[in-house]
């Protein structure tokens, strides 16, 4: 892997970020196109750094926003149960402890199919969600979420307000750290927030994906990997302060950060706890990130070669979840049907067609017990317990499941 020769300039801060891990040429991760549909050729070059300054972990380059979020975008975020509780919760604690006023408001950025939002709107409690993914949004719409579909920025948030007034609640998961542009994110929270209301927002957690080596979270789509150092630092810029940050298990490890106006709120312990943890393990420094990158492609050797060894045993090996994390691992392996014949996934708006540059084709559920294989790599790792729970019926038939973070290994 080549490793620390580029820099480019901090979307935060303007710092200078200096590249630690690059994985050549990427296509779009949400591309699934038909067969022999050429609209997936999009390539850029898929290349990670860290800034010297505020140390926000960030892409080199980014892709245009309207190639990656548009009528298509195939994500649909109620495919998990495990996901759907995880919000339903979310969304009734919101209640409790933040909705509480005689009219609260609560806005969502990226609400995607409506998760979140689906149980405050059945609830009447005022809401908005803003996406800008159309068919996604009108699955939320069908749902009774109202939605604005459009780009959410400081100008929807200066309209926002003006219609709707002040938000007790900013809401965003999976979707902050998709936006390279959020000097003006913030801006835009910071004039729509009411005096005492937060800004919650969850996304994978850096420390996680150094642990874990999940180098599969660095795609098109994600942007920034938050530590709370650097969420910390952002926020200050656009007078807000880190109010807590607390630990999650969905999507293999993330933060729930809050925020909220400067001085407004007491300050959890749990900050400065994280933020020693970051300190004591070096969590940016150039020999944690160089160690991280060799770690990286250990791992493509290892699947490489494993897959390569039970295709001569003649194994049948499938995919398990056409996950867009599955498009960092398939192309920068260089993994293609010849050595993963098929990936099954829930998702209708990824079946029957092919993965992002790598031209895997993704079929429906159905077709893994149709017969099962004797390996399937599990590309949603990140909903194992889930996953392996409704496919039990697999091991007990002998299958195994191949998994490649922290490291390649079968169970
Ligand atoms: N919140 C859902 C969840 O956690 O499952 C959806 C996450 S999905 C990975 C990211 C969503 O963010 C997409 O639906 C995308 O269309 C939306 N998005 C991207 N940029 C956005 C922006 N500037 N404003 C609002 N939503 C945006
Ligand atoms: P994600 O890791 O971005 O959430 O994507 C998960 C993908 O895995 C998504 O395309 C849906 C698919 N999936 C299944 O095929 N079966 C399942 O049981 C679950 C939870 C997800
Ligand atoms: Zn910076």
């Amino acid at each position: 892997m080549d490793t620390g020769r580029k820099n480019s300039v901090c979307h935060v801060c303007a710092g200078v970020v200096r590249e630690f891990a690059d994985f050549g040429s990427q296509p779009l991760s949400d591309a699934f196109v038909l067969p022999g549909d050429p609209a997936g050729d999009f390539r850029f070059r898929l290349a990670v750094g860290v800034c010297g300054s505020c140390t926000m972990v960030q892409l080199m380059s980014e892709v245009p926003r309207d190639r990656m979020f548009h009528h298509d975008y195939p994500y649909l975020s109620s495919g998990s149960r495990f996901m759907r509780e995880h919000f339903a919760a979310l969304a009734a604690r919101l209640r409790r402890d933040e909705l509480t006023g005689p009219s609260p408001f609560v806005v969502e950025i990226g609400c995607n199919d409506g998760v979140m939002l689906e149980s405050l709107a059945a609830e009447g409690v005022h809401h908005l969600g803003v996406e800008p993914s159309g068919g996604v949004a009108q699955r939320a719409a069908a749902k009774g979420v109202n939605v604005r579909n459009t780009f959410f920025d400081e100008p929807t948030a200066v309209e926002i307000l003006a219609e709707h007034g002040p938000a007790d609640v900013v809401f965003a998961a999976n979707t902050l750290c998709h936006i390279p542009y959020i000097g003006s994110i913030l801006r835009g929270v910071a004039t729509l927030l009411s005096p005492g209301g937060v800004f919650v927002f969850e996304d994978p957690y850096f420390a996680d994906i150094v642990e874990r080596n999940s180098f599969d979270q660095i795609y098109d789509e994600h942007f920034f990997f938050f530590t709370v150092r650097s969420v910390q630092y952002m926020a200050l810029m656009h007078g807000l302060e880190l109010v807590d940050a607390e630990r999650l298990t969905v999507h293999g490890g993330e933060l729930r950060y809050t925020l909220a106006r400067k001085g407004t709120r007491a300050v959890s312990p749990a900050v400065a706890e994280l933020a020693a943890d970051e300190e004591l393990s070096g969590l940016t420094l150039p020999s944690t990130l160089a160690r991280f990158a060799s770690n990286v492609a250990r791992i493509r050797t290892d699947l490489v070669e494993l897959l390569r060894s039970l295709r001569a045993e003649g194994k049948s090996v499938v995919g398990y979840g056409a996950t867009a994390k599955s498009a960092t691992v398939l192309n920068y392996c260089g993994i293609g049907p010849d050595l993963v014949p098929f990936i099954c996934d829930t998702s209708a708006t990824k079946q029957d067609r092919v993965t992002p540059g790598s031209h895997i084709p993704v079929r429906a559920p159905s077709a893994f017990s149709d017969p099962y294989p004797d390996y399937a790599v599990l590309f949603a790792w990140n909903h194992a317990d889930e996953i392996l729970a409704k496919e039990i019926g697999f091991r007990e038939s002998g299958g195994r499941w191949i998994r490649y973070v922290p490291d390649v290994h079968i169970v």
